[in-house]
């Protein structure tokens, strides 16, 4: 059975790019190999990340990724089964997250995850992935 999960969490300390190429290199690895693939949204402290694969591979690494040090306040936005992947194509894509885009300012001012709604931050990831704002694209193959 496949599922969908999406968490909003904030970083611990400043998102370098080691810190981020160090995330992504394990998440390459790690969710090839467990036929896990998603997106990982980040910038201005946060992170939001989308998790699809066979949900007990799923469930165990959100355990994991929820026990890492690197962020804190990990919350659950959104899970579904679902019947196809929507981000199929990335072992982990990654994208910049900036509320302050002015797309985003204009759609929604108020922009906090923590506190939308899990299908509209979701809707918005892949909008930005649509729009070609991929910043590494590790594909699953
Ligand atoms: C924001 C964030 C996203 C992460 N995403 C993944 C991921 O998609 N896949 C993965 O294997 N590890 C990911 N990790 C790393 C895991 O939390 C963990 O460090 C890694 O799986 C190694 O686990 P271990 O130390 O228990 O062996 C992520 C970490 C953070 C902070």
């Amino acid at each position: 059975m496949l599922v969908r999960l999406l968490y909003v969490s904030s970083a611990v300390g400043p998102q370098t790019t080691t810190v981020t190429g160090s995330i992504l290199k394990t998440a390459h690895l790690f969710n090839k190999e467990s036929d896990i693939t998603g997106v990982l949204c980040q910038g201005q402290g946060l992170y939001l990340q989308v998790l699809e694969g066979q949900r007990s591979a799923v469930n165990r690494l959100y355990a994991r990724v929820v026990s890492d040090q690197r962020h804190k306040n990990v919350e659950l936005l959104d899970y579904e089964e679902i019947t196809e992947r929507r981000f199929g194509g990335w072992a982990m894509a990654h994208v910049h997250l900036s509320i302050l885009d002015p797309m985003i300012q204009l759609k929604h001012p108020e922009f906090d995850p923590y506190s939308a709604s899990g299908k509209l931050v979701m809707q918005g990831l892949a909008e930005l992935i649509q729009s070609g704002q991929l910043l590494h694209e590790i594909t699953a193959d």
